[in-house]
């Protein structure tokens, strides 16, 4: 029987993975599992492990209160070392774009185990945006020997850089496999606030915001922005569950703290966060996940970075890159605000990033995998 690593660190890995650790669960005669958190994040990653019911059987737990990525990489990179050197598995499969996921690949190169890299060929070709992630995925890539590339885009980006058409695999990305599932079966989890938003008749603004290329200057700049559009738009509340990275909570609570109709709050549940995603009118936000969830529930985003590297949701029409500037995203905001036609070709639900069924496709791939291993 085959072992496979799997990897989490963040909040987005943990809900990325999820849907894959239950499809592989249903090839337990074939494989077995198991999961190392690095614990990058302890409340945001801890959150999601408890709602999809998921333990670790080990956990690093490397989170130290505002560490350097130098620190979080190295606390990983030892960690995952020792993991690997004990089990010496048959693959390490790590998701997405963080810390964790390269110092996972670089340890498993150095044990000559392969790697399986779920969402690999996201680009942006700006090297320092989003920061470090753009980075951290360009360094797997060399590293992995299965690529999940979650659209066609990526895999594009993938055979530009000479990764081998017969190692990449395009199965959607496993986000919206995690979406329908907890969107199926929570449905009571609308939390307090944004209950209340709606109880008022106002519409509801959902913001997250926390790169951090941001965090110098431009989220100052976005909440300024935040702060006028109240001002502007009496029939708005703004829903803002606050990342606990301690510099995102000064800049924002500095600015926003005390603000009329802008509510900020802890980070949700992932089940709470699904049905403020369904119930919102519009969603302001630089997180990756997020731009990729929202348009299944045709909610329309605009997206507070300069590039995305998620751009299949703006060829569809259904998001809008508005930048960092505070006039820009005022602009943009007010226009979607007012001009109910111009909101109405945003707010079309169809995803352009999976299906649902993104896990089932990797597990299949991983179990071909080892199937050709053997002949
Ligand atoms: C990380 C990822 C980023 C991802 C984001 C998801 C890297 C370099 N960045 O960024 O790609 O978009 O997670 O949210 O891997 N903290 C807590 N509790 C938590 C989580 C964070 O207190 O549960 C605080 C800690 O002080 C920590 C800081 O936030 O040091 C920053 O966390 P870190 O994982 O280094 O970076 P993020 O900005 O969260
Ligand atoms: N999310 C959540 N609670 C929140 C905010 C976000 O569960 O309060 C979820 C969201 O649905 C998405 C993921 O967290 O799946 C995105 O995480 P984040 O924005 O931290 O990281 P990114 O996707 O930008 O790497």
């Amino acid at each position: 029987m085959k072992h496979i690593i799997v990897t989490v660190g963040t909040r987005p890995e943990a809900i990325k993975m999820a849907p894959v650790l239950k499809s592989l669960s249903e090839y337990s005669k074939d494989f077995r599992v198991t999961l190392v958190s690095t614990a990058q994040h302890r409340q945001m990653l801890d959150q999601v492990l408890d709602a999809f019911q998921i333990e670790p059987q080990v956990d690093l737990d490397i989170m130290r209160p505002d560490q350097s990525l130098s620190e979080s990489s190295a606390r990983a990179l030892r960690g995952l070392d020792e993991i690997l050197a004990d089990l010496r598995p048959d693959l390490l499969l790590v998701q997405g774009d963080t810390n964790t996921v390269l110092a996972g690949a670089m340890a498993a190169y150095y044990h000559r185990i392969p790697v399986g890299h779920v969402e690999a060929g996201l680009r942006t070709n700006d090297l320092y945006r989003p920061f470090p992630e753009e980075m951290n995925r360009r360094l797997t890539s060399p590293l992995a020997r299965l690529h999940f590339a979650p659209t066609v885009k990526a895999r594009d980006n993938l055979l530009q850089e000479g990764i081998a058409e017969d190692r990449i695999f395009v199965t959607g990305n496993t986000v919206v496999d995690a979406l329908l599932w907890i969107a199926r079966e929570r449905t009571d989890a609308l939390p307090q606030e944004a209950r209340g938003i709606l109880d008022r008749g106002r519409r509801l603004v959902l913001v997250t915001s926390h790169r951090r290329e941001s965090l110098d200057r431009d989220l100052d700049q976005i909440c300024l922005a935040l702060r006028e559009l109240v001002q502007s738009f009496e029939d708005i509340e703004i829903l803002y569950p606050v990342h606990l990275n301690p510099r995102v909570q000064e800049t924002v609570r500095e600015i926003l703290g005390n603000t009329e109709r802008i509510h900020l709050i802890a980070p949700l549940s992932y089940p709470a966060f699904v049905q403020v995603l369904r119930a919102a009118y519009l969603i302001l936000t630089d997180s990756g996940g997020v731009q990729e969830e929202a348009p299944t529930f045709g909610t329309p985003i605009l997206v507070l970075r300069e590039v995305t590297e998620r751009s299949e949701a703006i060829d569809a029409g259904v998001a809008k890159l508005v930048g960092v500037k505070r006039k820009d995203i005022l602009r943009e905001t007010s226009h979607l605000l007012k001009d109910r036609e111009i909101y109405a070709g945003f707010a079309r639900p169809s995803n352009p990033f999976g299906d649902g069924h993104a896990a089932e496709r990797i597990s299949r791939h991983i179990k071909d995998f080892f199937e050709s291993q053997q002949e």
